[in-house]
């Protein structure tokens, strides 16, 4: 994961295009994607859904956001929206950290603190049967959140593995019970 300044964007990498490749042939009516960056994601999303909204705490990047997908809202994670969603979607940001320097990619200890209160907040958006697809990394204690996951009331599995020259880029998929 390349550092970005706050009032920068998140270009899509390695990792954006892992998440893009396992939801690429997904289907429904309303899908999210939480922390979208550039928007990329949404922007796939948007091929299959007939209604996406893209969120980010990052103002910058929604304005870039916008240039692709229609509904944009600056919050955090989807606290601020009231909807059940089929399918919710987040590149998360999991390096482990002391401190928030860089919002795109900084998680907190052990890549936890942003991700557990992301996943919180999203699965009070997702409708029964209903999907949320993240993406974490080996660098994370990514088995402590899925546990946490798991506790939040979703079946949980680990859908792919991808090995990168520093880590692995690790994508779980998660069905709200
Ligand atoms: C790793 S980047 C992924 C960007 C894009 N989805 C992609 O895959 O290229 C993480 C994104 O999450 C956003 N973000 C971080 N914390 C957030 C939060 N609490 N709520 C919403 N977005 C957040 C960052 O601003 C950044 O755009």
């Amino acid at each position: 994961m390349q550092k970005k300044s706050f009032d920068e964007y998140y270009k899509p990498a390695e990792d954006t295009l892992f998440l893009a490749d396992s939801i690429q042939n997904e289907k429904g009516k309303t899908a999210l994607d939480i922390g979208t960056g550039s928007g990329f994601l949404a922007r796939i999303l948007s091929d299959n859904f007939e209604f996406v909204v893209a969120t980010d705490i990052n103002f910058s990047a929604l304005q870039k956001a916008h240039e692709v997908v229609e509904n944009c809202i600056c919050c955090n994670a989807s606290d601020a929206i009231n909807c059940n969603f089929d399918l919710v979607v987040c590149n998360l940001p999991y390096l482990p950290s002391e401190e928030i320097t860089d919002p795109a990619v900084d998680g907190l200890a052990e890549g936890l603190g942003v991700t557990t209160n992301i996943i919180k907040s999203a699965s009070k958006t997702i409708r029964q049967n209903g999907k949320l697809v993240y993406l974490t990394s080996s660098l994370a204690n990514y088995q402590e959140l899925v546990r946490r996951t798991e506790g939040l009331g979703f079946s949980v599995r680990i859908m792919a593995k991808k090995k990168l020259f520093f880590e692995e880029l690790v994508l779980v998929e998660c069905v709200k019970l």
